[in-house]
């Protein structure tokens, strides 16, 4: 029943936060759940690019690496319904931000500054904080990005039970919202 009522819906599921928030791990369960494809929008890019992300970075910037993140974001979700995991800042680029809005349901991944540092930390491979002080840099990405995180269409916190958990709360509140806008749209018809 609810994922019939998911399927009606398609739509595209993109999850947005922070770097450490587990959009991928979360993803991945959550693609597995509703029976989805999955992307990370940031192996698309380094495909696409024919280098990781650090060297994109490092070799040409981070404007040019957000002109490529939003037509690899174009494209994928231009595709079949899916679900996507985008790099935490796709959302900084306003156009980026357009292409979400108008093309998918959206999650926010909220998780506190103390999960994200551990987290993160656990990783390399991220310029944004490559020899930075992870606290600091993720303080002040915070501040500055949760009011455009927290226009997407959902909010969910990314819980310490692990990913299936969060995953699960996903799916829950994707039915509920899947809900709202099935019956507000038969209401205009
Ligand atoms: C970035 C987050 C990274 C990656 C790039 C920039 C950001 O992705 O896209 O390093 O601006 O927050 P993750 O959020 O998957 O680490």
């Amino acid at each position: 029943m609810s994922t019939n009522l998911l399927q009606q819906y398609e739509k595209t599921i993109v999850l947005t936060g922070l770097m450490g928030a587990g959009k991928t791990s979360v993803g991945r369960k959550l693609a597995k759940l509703m029976e989805l494809n999955f992307v990370d929008v940031d192996e698309e890019i380094s495909k696409a690019a024919g280098c990781s992300i650090e060297d994109i970075f490092e070799k040409y910037g981070e404007v040019a690496f957000r002109d490529v993140e939003e037509r690899v974001m174009a494209r994928l979700l231009n595709e079949k319904t899916q679900v996507l995991a985008t790099g935490g800042g796709a959302i900084m680029n306003p156009r980026t931000l357009k292409l979400i809005k108008d093309n998918s349901v959206s999650i926010w991944l909220r998780a506190d500054l103390d999960i994200l540092v551990r987290r993160t930390s656990m990783k390399e491979g991220r310029p944004l904080l490559k020899n930075k002080d992870n606290k600091k840099i993720l303080k002040k990405l915070l501040d500055e990005r949760s009011p455009i995180y927290a226009k997407a269409d959902i909010t969910v916190d990314s819980c310490e039970e692990g990913p299936d958990a969060t995953a699960k709360s996903i799916e829950n509140a994707l039915l509920m919202f899947s809900m709202k806008q099935l019956g507000s749209s038969n209401h205009e018809k």
